[in-house]
C-alpha cells in the first residue's frame, strides 16, 4: 500500500489532482493505512526525502538545508544556489522587512529546486562567541532573534515552502553536541532560549520544529515530552511536525511518546518495525501514532504534496493557492520593526502567487509534474548531469543580495571621516589580506551551498575604481588550516582537456562504474553515489586532473576525506594513509582528515594528479573528498610585500577574517583571535598607511587588538556571494553601511560573560542565567570593545523625544513609545532606534536592561523621522518558577531609548510601582 522509494529514486510523483483540498484530519485517510504503513511514513525515505503513499495520493516531500541559501538534494557546482548573507549578517540588518523579502526569495528558489521543506531558520542564541555555529544564529538577544525569525518564517512560507525552526532547544554550542546535557532553569529557558521558538510558532505559524541532538535537564530533546508535547504542542498550540535533527532520534517508545513526529533521515532509524511493535505491545497507543500521521499529512497539504488519487490532471506545475494560504499566517500584532516605512513584502497577500509561472521553468532540475500510472520516473539529475537549464530565473535577485549585504555591514569606527572614500581623492589603493582574495562567504557544515558566483573584495574594488585609481592586491599572510583549493583555471580534465577534473567511480576490482567531468575539486555526496561505493563498501572514488603551476618550486598537496586516500603525482605515490573517523558525522564533510605532501613543481609544466579515495568502514554522514594545492610561501615575504604596497598607496583596505573551516557546524572555535599572523598584518599596514580601513570577514566576534590604530573598521560577517560588490558600494559611499551589531564584540576573551561551552562530564551548566551577551556586560560593568546594537552609518542622529502611550500599562498590555530623531549629518541615512527595558527593582535576577523593541527609520540630511515602537506585554513579564507561569511584576520600569545597548539617549519612567497583577 505504501510506496517505499529506495536509494537513488528521485522525488516520486503520484497521479491526481494537484492542489485539491484534502483535510488532513479526515479520518478516512488514516483508515486506508495499516500500522505498518503509518510507521513507514514517519521515517525518511533517504537523506532528504520523506516517504510517499500512493493510497493517499501523498508524494515524498523533499527537505533541504538551509539558512544561508537552499542547497537542494545535491551539493554540486553544476547545480548552484544563491548564497545569502549568513544569519548573523541578517541579524546585523535589524530589519525584519528586508529579512522577510530575502526569505521569500529564498523560498521561491527552494520551490524551483523542488524543495518542500527548508531546514531553516536557526533561532538558537549566540550564548558564547566561540560557538562554532554562531554564524547560523541571528543574535545573542531573544527579541532580535524572534523578530527576524518570524519574518524569515513568514517569508519562506509565503512562497509555499515549509520552514523549520531549529534546533529546539539548548543547542547553543557544538562540542559534544550529540550528547551534552544543557542544565537550564525554567525561567531562563522561557525568557531566553524558548522565546524565539514561541514567537515563530504563535506569530508565524511555522510548519516544522527540529528537535536538537542535545539533552536539556537530563532528557534528550527528541525524547523531551515536557518541552515537545506539553510546552510546544499543548501550551503554544503547535500543529505542525516535530522532526528530529538528522540521526537525533535514538530510541523508539520514548521519542514517540515525547511527541516527535518524523525521524530523519531514513530509511533506517529507531522507528519502522520497532515502532509498529511498540504499538502492538501497547507501549505507544494508536492515537499517538495517528497524531503524527495527521501532522505529516497536514504538512503535505500545506506544501501541496497531497493529491487525490485517480485524478487526471496533465503533468505540470501544481497550482497551490490554498496550500500557500495555509502556510501564510495572519499578520501578528506587535512586530517590533513595525515602524519601518518599508512595505513588508512577506505579508503582501499577492506576492506569493505572482512569480509562480517563472518559478516553474518547463524543465527544472526536479520537475514537479504528476506522474501517471505506468509513466517511468525521471532520471536522477545528480547522477546524470542533466542538459536541462538551471532554474536560474528563480535565483535570488543579485541586486537584492547586494543591498542586503550593504545593509548588514557594520561601521564600527570611522576616524576623521576615513570612509567613504571619494574615488577622485585617491590615486592608488592597496587592497590587502587573505580574505580580500579568498573571502569566507559562508560557514561550514549544513549551511554550505555551491554559490552561483562569488564577488571577491579584490576584484570588486578594482572594478569599482577602474579608470579612477590604481589598485594593487596583496595576500598579506596565509591563514589556511586545510590546503586551499588550487587557483581556478589551473586544473584540466586529462580526458577532455576541459578546465576541472575527471571523476570516476570504480568497483572493488577497479572496474569503471561511472565517470563524469567536474569543475570543483571538493565533492560531497549523500545518497547519490553508485551502489558499491560508500561507508564500508569496497569501491573507490577517483579524481584525475592535470595541474599547471603558475610558479615553480615546492607545492603543498592536501587531500581530504574520511577513509583511505592515495595521492599520486606524476606517477609517484606521495601520500597514502587512512584518516580518522570523526565523532560527529558532519565533520566528514566540514573537516575531514587531510593528508599532506610537498612536491617540487616546474612553473607552467602540467603535473598529472590522481587521488583515490575509499570511504572508511565505519564512517557516517555525507561522503566528501577534496583536493587542495598551494605553492609554499613565506609569511615574512607576504607581510613585507603588503607593508610596502600600503606605504605606496593613498588608502589601504585590509580584509582579514576567518579561514575556511575555522567557523563551522560540528566544532567550536578555540580562540577569538584571528587566525595566522593577521593581527601583525593589520598593525604593519596601519603603521605604513594612516588611511587604513580594516574589513572583518567573520561570522562571529574576533578580537581586534589594533582597532584604535586604524582609521576605520567594518564588520562584514560571512556575507555570501555578493560580498565584493556590496563592500565596494559601501567603501565608496554608494551605499550606507546599514548594520548594527547583533552580538557584543569583546575586548578580551576574559570579558565574555560565557566564553567556553565545553561540557564538564557531559554537562553544560547555564549558570550565568539570563546574563548572556550585553546583559552580562551590563551586569558586570565590564566594557565591551563594541557594544550590542552599535553601528555608525555615514550620518549622525539626534534623539529628540520619546513619548509613551500609557504611563502605567495594565498587566498583559503592550506599550507604545513614539520616538523622534533628526538626521544631523550631511547624508541621508537609516537609523535603528532601540528600546531597552530596565527594572523592576524587585527582580534582582533580571538583567539591568533588555532589548524590548526596535525600529528602523530613514531620513534625508537634516530631516526628522518618527517611529512608534511597540514594547510587547511579554517584555514586562517574568516567568515565575513557583507558579509555573508568566507574571507581571509591579514596576517601576525605565524605558531607555538609544543607538546601542551602551549609547542610551532618552529615558521614560513607566509604572507606578503598584502591583500590576498577573
Ligand atoms: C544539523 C541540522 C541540519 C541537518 C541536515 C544536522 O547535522 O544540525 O541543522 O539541518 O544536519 O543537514
Amino acid at each position: 500500500m505504501t510506496t517505499r522509494y529506495e536509494g537513488l529514486t528521485p522525488p516520486g510523483r503520484v497521479s491526481g489532482r494537484a492542489g485539491a483540498p484534502v483535510p488532513a484530519t479526515q479520518a478516512g485517510l488514516l483508515s486506508r493505512l495499516s500500522v505498518q504503513d503509518k510507521v513507514l511514513l514517519l521515517t525518511g525515505a533517504d537523506a532528504w526525502r520523506t516517504q510517499g503513499a500512493e493510497a493517499l495520493g501523498l508524494r515524498p516531500m523533499i527537505t533541504s538545508d538551509g539558512p544561508a541559501g537552499v542547497r537542494g538534494v545535491v551539493l554540486d557546482e553544476r547545480h548552484p544556489s544563491s548564497s545569502l548573507p549568513c544569519p548573523s549578517a541578517l541579524g546585523a540588518t535589524w530589519d525584519a522587512g528586508l529579512v522577510g523579502e530575502l526569505a521569500a526569495a529564498l523560498g521561491a528558489e527552494a520551490r524551483a529546486k523542488g524543495v518542500d521543506v527548508l531546514l531553516a531558520p536557526t533561532i538558537n542564541l549566540m550564548r558564547t562567541p566561540l560557538g562554532g555555529r554562531g554564524f547560523e544564529c541571528f543574535s545573542e538577544d531573544p527579541v532580535l532573534t524572534g523578530r527576524l525569525g518570524v519574518a524569515f518564517v513568514r517569508g519562506v512560507q509565503s512562497a509555499g515552502v515549509a520552514a523549520t525552526v531549529k534546533h529546539f532547544v539548548g543547542n547553543d554550542s557544538e562540542t559534544e553536541r550529540w550528547t551534552y546535557d544543557a542544565r537550564i532553569s525554567e525561567r531562563v529557558l522561557r525568557e531566553l532560549y524558548l522565546a524565539p521558538f514561541e514567537a515563530c510558532v504563535r506569530e508565524a505559524g511555522v510548519a516544522l520544529v527540529m528537535a536538537a541532538y542535545n539533552k536539556v535537564n537530563g532528557i534528550p530533546m527528541t525524547e523531551h515530552a515536557r518541552l515537545l508535547r506539553d510546552v510546544l504542542k499543548d501550551e503554544w498550540g503547535f500543529d505542525g511536525v516535530v522532526t528530529s535533527d538528522w540521526h537525533a532520534a535514538r530510541s523508539t517508545a520514548a521519542t514517540a511518546l515525547a511527541a516527535l513526529d518524523l525521524a530523519m533521515p531514513g530509511p533506517d532509524g529507531p522507528w519502522g518495525g520497532q515502532l509498529a511493535q511498540a504499538v502492538a505491545d501497547g507501549a505507544v497507543t494508536g492515537e499517538v501514532l495517528d497524531d503524527k500521521v495527521i501532522r505529516l499529512l497536514r504538512l503535505a497539504a500545506r506544501v501541496n504534496a497531497l493529491c487525490l488519487p485517480g485524478g487526471d490532471d496533465p503533468p505540470g506545475p501544481p497550482r497551490v493557492p490554498a496550500a500557500r494560504a495555509d502556510l501564510r499566517p495572519a499578520v501578528a500584532p506587535g512586530a517590533a520593526d513595525a515602524a519601518s516605512p518599508r512595505p513588508d513584502s512577506s505579508t503582501d497577500p499577492d506576492r506569493s502567487l505572482r512569480p509562480e509561472a517563472s518559478l516553474y521553468p518547463d524543465s527544472s532540475l526536479y520537475p514537479r509534474q504528476s506522474l501517471h500510472p505506468g509513466q517511468p520516473l525521471p532520471p536522477d539529475p545528480s547522477l546524470h548531469p542533466s542538459p536541462l537549464p538551471h532554474p536560474d530565473q528563480a535565483f535570488v535577485d543579485p541586486a537584492l543580495l547586494r543591498r542586503a549585504v550593504a545593509a548588514s555591514l557594520v561601521l564600527l569606527r570611522n576616524e576623521g571621516g576615513a570612509l567613504p572614500i571619494d574615488p577622485g581623492s585617491v590615486g592608488r589603493v592597496a587592497v590587502i589580506g587573505p580574505n580580500a582574495i579568498r573571502p569566507a562567504i559562508h560557514g561550514g557544515g549544513s549551511a554550505v551551498v555551491m554559490p552561483v558566483t562569488v564577488s571577491t573584495p579584490a576584484d570588486a574594488i578594482a572594478e569599482a575604481l577602474a579608470g579612477q585609481a590604481e589598485v594593487t592586491v596583496s595576500g598579506g599572510c596565509q591563514t589556511w588550516v586545510v590546503v586551499p583549493e588550487p587557483a581556478p583555471g589551473s586544473l584540466r580534465d586529462p580526458g577532455s582537456g576541459r578546465p576541472g577534473l575527471r571523476l570516476e567511480f570504480r568497483d572493488c576490482d577497479g572496474e569503471l562504474l561511472a565517470a563524469e567531468h567536474r569543475t570543483s575539486p571538493a565533492l560531497t555526496w549523500w545518497d547519490q553515489v553508485p551502489p558499491g561505493i560508500g561507508w564500508g563498501k569496497p569501491g573507490t572514488v577517483v579524481l584525475l586532473t592535470s595541474f599547471r603551476p603558475e610558479v615553480g618550486g615546492p607545492h603543498v598537496f592536501g587531500v581530504a576525506g574520511v577513509g583511505r586516500l592515495t595521492l599520486t603525482v606524476d606517477g609517484a605515490v606521495v601520500a597514502d594513509a587512512e584518516t580518522v573517523v570523526p565523532d560527529d558525522p558532519v565533520e566528514a564533510m566540514a573537516r575531514p582528515g587531510e593528508l599532506r605532501a610537498t612536491v617540487e613543481l616546474e612553473a607552467g609544466r602540467q603535473a598529472q594528479v590522481r587521488l583515490e579515495f575509499r570511504p572508511a568502514a565505519d564512517g557516517e554522514g555525507p561522503l566528501t573528498v577534496r583536493l587542495g594545492i598551494v605553492p609554499v610561501a613565506a609569511d615574512d615575504d607576504l607581510l613585507a610585500e603588503a607593508e610596502r604596497a600600503a606605504g605606496l598607496a593613498d588608502a589601504a583596505i585590509v580584509v582579514v577574517g576567518t579561514a575556511p573551516m575555522t567557523e563551522s557546524e560540528g566544532f567550536d572555535r578555540s580562540t577569538l583571535a584571528l587566525p595566522g599572523r593577521q593581527d601583525e598584518l593589520v598593525r604593519r599596514v596601519a603603521a605604513a598607511n594612516r588611511r587604513t580601513v580594516v574589513v572583518i570577514n567573520a561570522g562571529m566576534p574576533v578580537l581586534m587588538p589594533w582597532a584604535d590604530q586604524v582609521a576605520a573598521v567594518i564588520y562584514a560577517w560571512l556575507p555570501g556571494q555578493a560580498m565584493g560588490t556590496a563592500l565596494a558600494d559601501v567603501l565608496l559611499g554608494r551605499a550606507e553601511p546599514g548594520g548594527r551589531l547583533p552580538v557584543t564584540l569583546p575586548a578580551a576573551e576574559a570579558d565574555c560573560p560565557v566564553l567556553h561551552a565545553i561540557p564538564e562530564h557531559g554537562v553544560i551548566e547555564y549558570s550565568e542565567g539570563l546574563l548572556i551577551g550585553y546583559r552580562g556586560y551590563d551586569a558586570s560593568l565590564r566594557r565591551p570593545h563594541f557594544p550590542f546594537g552599535h553601528g555608525l552609518g555615514y550620518t549622525s542622529w539626534v534623539y529628540e523625544s520619546a513619548l509613551a502611550t500609557a504611563a502605567d500599562p495594565a498587566a498583559g498590555d503592550d506599550l507604545e513609545v513614539t520616538v523622534t530623531v533628526r538626521n544631523s549629518g550631511s547624508r541621508p541615512g537609516r537609523e535603528v532606534i532601540q528600546a531597552y527595558l530596565a527594572g523592576p527593582p524587585s527582580d534582582p535576577a533580571a538583567p539591568p536592561r533588555q532589548l524590548a523593541a526596535f525600529a528602523g527609520v530613514s531620513a534625508a540630511a537634516g530631516a526628522r523621522a518618527e517611529a512608534t515602537l511597540r514594547l510587547p506585554a511579554r517584555a514586562f513579564a517574568r516567568w515565575d518558577e513557583r507558579e509555573g507561569g508568566w507574571t507581571w511584576p509591579s514596576g517601576p520600569f525605565t524605558v531607555h531609548v538609544g543607538r546601542s545597548s551602551r549609547d542610551l539617549r532618552l529615558s521614560l519612567q513607566i509604572g507606578s510601582g503598584t502591583p500590576g497583577g498577573s
